[in-house]
């Protein structure tokens, strides 16, 4: 059986629900607290054994690939000045056993376009999906986890959580069968339901592994939801061909691509900073204090 190596990081969508602060940078280079987005994907990544990163770029994402590259000027800045944790930290964003591979997806046509962009630089092995505005806050991290699966079943795999019924038009939502406590057999997927169409309320989270199959299945659906090529479209179709599971992550999800979870993932993630958290908790229940005086 192949391990899994590689992971794709889908980085080409425009972030308009940040506008203006992702007129022109990418929305994944947000950070919470000191740290992109991008980042807490990619050592999520790194931590599950993944040693090739394969980012699809779009434009005005110049910013990422220079957040991975070495930094001269800034390193020899630091240095100079013998600030050895901020070289520390910089040096160390990525290790040196992995690579960085950028695609560029010249037409944002959806996440499954996004994905399929990713086959040259995978051809036939399996591989995971990061969508790095779901920050998830887990021990071992999630990747890590469903690589696990992976070898265990040696079948495509998708994230999922309960969500609220009124929230099913965010999500893909999934139909699947128990097979223990944290895992199903998908048999049907449906990409953004409107709350009263929905089969359920079991919604895919931006966590996935495939095997290589997914790539002929993408290239053969057209456009669905949105008019996008919906990645949710292509599981549908390897349904017909290969066993898809769900599996219920363990660990606390922020859905970064809003405002609200943005901002609750700030306060915690500052709550759990070790320069930060003490200070951070007395201003928090300050401000508590005085926002509810009795
Ligand atoms: C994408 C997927 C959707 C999934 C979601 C998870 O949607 O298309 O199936 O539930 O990610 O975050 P997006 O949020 O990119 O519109």
């Amino acid at each position: 059986m192949q391990k899994v190596t590689k992971a794709v990081f889908p980085v080409a969508g425009m972030g308009t629900r940040f506008l203006p602060a992702t007129k022109a940078n990418p929305k994944e280079m947000l950070p919470i607290v000191d740290k992109p987005l991008i980042q807490y994907a990619v050592e999520e990544a790194v931590a599950a054994g993944i040693t090739d990163l394969i980012f699809i770029n779009g434009r005005n994402k110049r910013a990422i690939p220079d957040h991975f590259d070495k930094a001269y000027e800034l390193e020899t800045e630091l240095e100079a000045k013998g600030k050895k944790r901020l070289l520390e930290i910089v040096r160390g964003i990525i290790p040196d056993h992995v690579n960085c591979i950028y695609i560029r997806q010249a037409e944002a046509l959806g996440l499954g376009h996004a994905v399929l962009c990713a086959e040259p630089a995978i051809n036939d092995e399996p591989f995971a999906v990061l969508l790095a505005d779901d920050l998830i806050d887990a021990n071992p991290g999630v990747t890590r986890q469903m690589v696990e699966q992976y070898s265990y079943f040696n079948c495509s795999l998708v994230g999922v959580q309960e969500v609220a019924r009124e929230d099913t038009d965010q999500y893909g939502i999934v139909v699947s069968h128990p097979m223990d406590t944290r895992l199903s057999r998908i048999s049907a997927m449906v990409e953004k339901p409107a709350p009263a169409q929905a089969p359920s309320t079991l919604g895919v989270v931006g966590r996935y592994v495939f095997t290589h199959r997914i790539f002929d299945h993408l290239r053969g659906i057209g456009r669905g939801t949105g008019g996008e090529i919906q990645l949710t479209d292509g599981i549908v179709s390897l349904l017909r061909e290969q066993q898809v599971l769900a599996y219920q992550y363990q660990g606390k999800r922020y859905d970064c691509g809003s405002k609200l979870g943005y901002l609750q993932a700030t306060v915690e993630f500052g709550l759990k900073h070790p320069e930060l958290a003490g200070e951070f908790a007395d201003w928090l229940d300050q401000l508590h204090a005085s926002r509810h005086p009795d």
